[in-house]
């Protein structure tokens, strides 16, 4: 009999998409499925049989979903069909939708998540173009546990040579994507041969039969073995409380447990678990519990935050990668915003490049302006605010996104955070009862002591644009024009000061977040620092700037890939190109070109000359006249009130 969720036991049931190409034989498969396991509602079996005769045919297996199909169209809310079955096993839950594209934004948005999946491939046909696709999105979506049936058998004269090339190209293709089949099946779904029962048409063929291949996968990695995840849906007032409410995604949330609320940063107890329609209220809540939270304290959080325990919390970011199967009627394009829905947070992001275009039936990929409908394409996003996010494949409930332009649901896809750190550790004061202390002598008085007022020359581009040498050459003509001037260079400081970093994305950012706090201290002390870092995060020079307000110049030293490849003056682009380095920026680490620096350098045109003398001009129309200072250059005696 077919199971109602209440009816299935606690261990989680695998769900399953069946998918291939149209016409392949994916509703025959699924029909003798659910009657060989005995999950047809009463009668539906002989209906089948009296529609089938009723055409003068055999009995038709694909009515079946039909029927299944017809009870969808009725229950308007949820546009997938979710038949359970079981086996002597397990239990199953098979995730359907009525066409192509419906299954594909189900799919993608998580309104229909599956375990684990069941790839049909025509015998006679082989590989088409949407086998492909399915299989690149099931790859897409992190689906690991997949199994092939190669259907119609019958038609292909339950030929075993035929059945292994078949299986050859499947296999070859799942393998371009990392996926390992955990069973390649000849099935014929007529006569339900390998599907519940084995095959006595195939006596070449001893591997397992579909609902075997299935019970053998591993199954589900329980979400409550995960870290703690709770993304708040809403907060009610209730007399004096407030409830957090939403639904637990991932984890345990317990009484008494300390809970992170991210991107906030926000810490509090919880003091109690509110559930709904309970005579006593439970002391803790699992994954896919919908529940409300109250705190031991009124800290200010709302829809959007996710909770988690401190140990394992999301990452914050404003950027990330997402790969987004896109629906949406006009293409997606650098530049243009959209509405980003993840978990329960809603932000604009704006497309900052297009990193590559996918052929679903190739998996060639391309570098491209545009992304077309039905296509699929690795894309940066970038938020003004902070977002708190999963990588895909760790947690993905919390690392899926929707995109959505106007009302129209135009993209789905998953998070990854490859290249990009998390910037939680740079948001934050770990130290406690902190008191600030002023100096007694004033930005003006340094200002009239020196000179010049204190500034922050922040060259960013590609190893090799030429950023240290324009640096060490601009400081070498404003010291001689009277200017307290000091470069910190990359190479330099990395050896000293941040010899504890790597090049990872997260010692990159720490390599920024030090440089930007040190050169805002020069600055304070009345000094023009230059500084030459790759520092390919917009975040982190946004940081920098913000830790030297109104003091902070950022210099795009401007120069392709192809040019800085071609100087190398180290060598080391021909290191990361053979992979002796790895993560090498611009290679195989992002760079982010500032989107709207004070000044461009571009050292691919302009001789170093020009370059030095357009850095020196704008430090003596700039920074070099200020009101408190008056003159430029030249250091002058100190005010006698200092
Ligand atoms: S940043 O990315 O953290 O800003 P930084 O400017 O300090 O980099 O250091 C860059 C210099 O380190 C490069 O000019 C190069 O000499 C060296 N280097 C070594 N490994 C890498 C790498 N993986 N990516 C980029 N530069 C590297």
């Amino acid at each position: 009999m077919s199971q109602t969720p209440a009816a299935v036991a606690q261990q989680p049931a695998l769900r399953i998409v069946v998918v291939g190409h149209v016409d392949h034989g994916k509703s025959t498969l699924i029909g003798r499925l659910l009657y060989d396991t005995g999950a047809l509602p009463e009668g539906r079996f002989e209906e089948l049989k009296a529609a089938s005769a009723k055409r003068g045919m055999p009995i038709e297996w694909s009515f079946m979903l039909d029927a299944f199909q017809a009870e969808r169209d009725q229950a308007v809310t949820i546009d997938s069909t979710q038949i359970w079955f079981k086996s002597a096993q397990r239990d199953y839950v098979l995730i359907d939708a009525p066409g192509h594209r419906e299954f594909l934004k189900n799919m993608i948005s998580g309104a229909a998540s599956a375990d684990a999946a069941v790839l049909v491939v025509d015998a006679v046909e082989g590989l088409r173009e949407t086998t492909r696709r399915h299989g690149y999105l099931l790859h897409m979506l992190g689906i690991q546990q997949v199994a092939v049936a190669v259907s119609k058998m019958d038609l292909a004269g339950y030929d075993e040579k035929r059945f292994k090339a078949v299986a050859r190209d499947v296999e070859t293709y799942l393998g371009e994507l990392d996926i390992v089949a955990t069973a390649v099946v000849p099935i014929s779904g007529r006569d339900g041969d390998n599907i519940a029962q084995g095959s006595a048409h195939m006596p070449w063929y001893r591997g397992p039969g579909i609902v075997q291949a299935l019970d053998e996968l591993p199954g589900v990695a329980k979400p409550a073995d995960l870290p703690l995840r709770f993304p708040i849906q809403d907060v009610y007032k209730f007399d004096q409380r407030r409830i957090l409410a939403g639904r637990v995604e991932a984890g345990v949330l317990r009484v008494g447990d300390q809970l992170l609320f991210s991107p906030s940063d926000k810490t509090a107890r919880v003091r109690s678990i509110e559930a709904w329609h309970v005579d006593q209220q439970p002391v803790e809540a699992h994954p896919g519990e919908s529940i409300g939270v109250t705190l031991d304290e009124q800290i200010f959080v709302e829809r959007g935050e996710i909770a988690s325990h401190a140990e394992v919390p999301p990452q914050l970011s404003t950027v990330f990668r997402a790969t987004l199967f896109w629906l949406g009627q006009s293409p997606l394009l650098v530049g243009k915003s959209y509405s980003l829905k993840l978990a329960t947070q809603e932000a604009t992001v704006t497309v900052q490049s297009i990193e590559r275009i996918i052929d679903t039936d190739t998996l060639a990929s391309d570098a491209g302006e545009r992304v077309e409908r039905n296509t699929v394409a690795e894309v940066v996003l970038r938020s003004r605010q902070v977002l708190a996010l999963d990588e895909h494949t760790f947690i993905a409930r919390c690392g899926r996104c929707v995109l959505v332009d106007g009302y129209d649901t135009v993209a789905g896809g998953t998070v990854s955070m490859e290249g990009y750190p998390d910037q939680r550790q740079t948001l934050s004061i770990k130290g406690t009862n902190l008191t600030g202390v002023e100096h007694r002598v004033v930005a003006a008085s340094r200002a009239l002591h020196n000179g010049h007022a204190g500034g922050v020359l922040w060259l960013t581009g590609l190893s090799g644009a030429g950023k240290s040498t324009l640096a060490m050459e601009a400081e070498q003509r404003l010291f001689r024009k009277g200017y307290q001037v000091y470069v910190l260079d990359g190479d330099n400081v990395r050896r000293g000061l941040n010899a504890n970093l790597d090049f990872s994305p997260e010692g990159r950012a720490e390599n920024i977040r030090r440089v930007g706090e040190v050169a805002a201290l020069f600055a304070d002390a009345g000094m023009i620092c230059i500084t030459a870092f790759i520092s390919p995060y917009q975040a982190d020079r946004d940081k920098a700037r913000t830790s030297a307000p109104g003091a902070f110049h950022e210099i795009y030293v401007k120069a392709g890939l192809a040019t800085c490849e071609q100087r190398d003056p180290k060598g080391l682009y021909k290191k990361a190109r053979t992979g002796e380095i790895a993560a090498f920026t611009g290679v195989s680490a992002p760079y982010e070109a500032p989107a709207d620096p004070e000044m461009v350098v571009d050292t691919e045109t302009l001789s170093i000359d020009d370059c030095v003398a357009q850095i020196v001009d704008y430090v003596e129309s700039v920074i070099a006249l200020t009101p408190s200072n008056g003159s430029r250059g030249g250091r002058r005696s100190p005010p006698a009130s200092d």
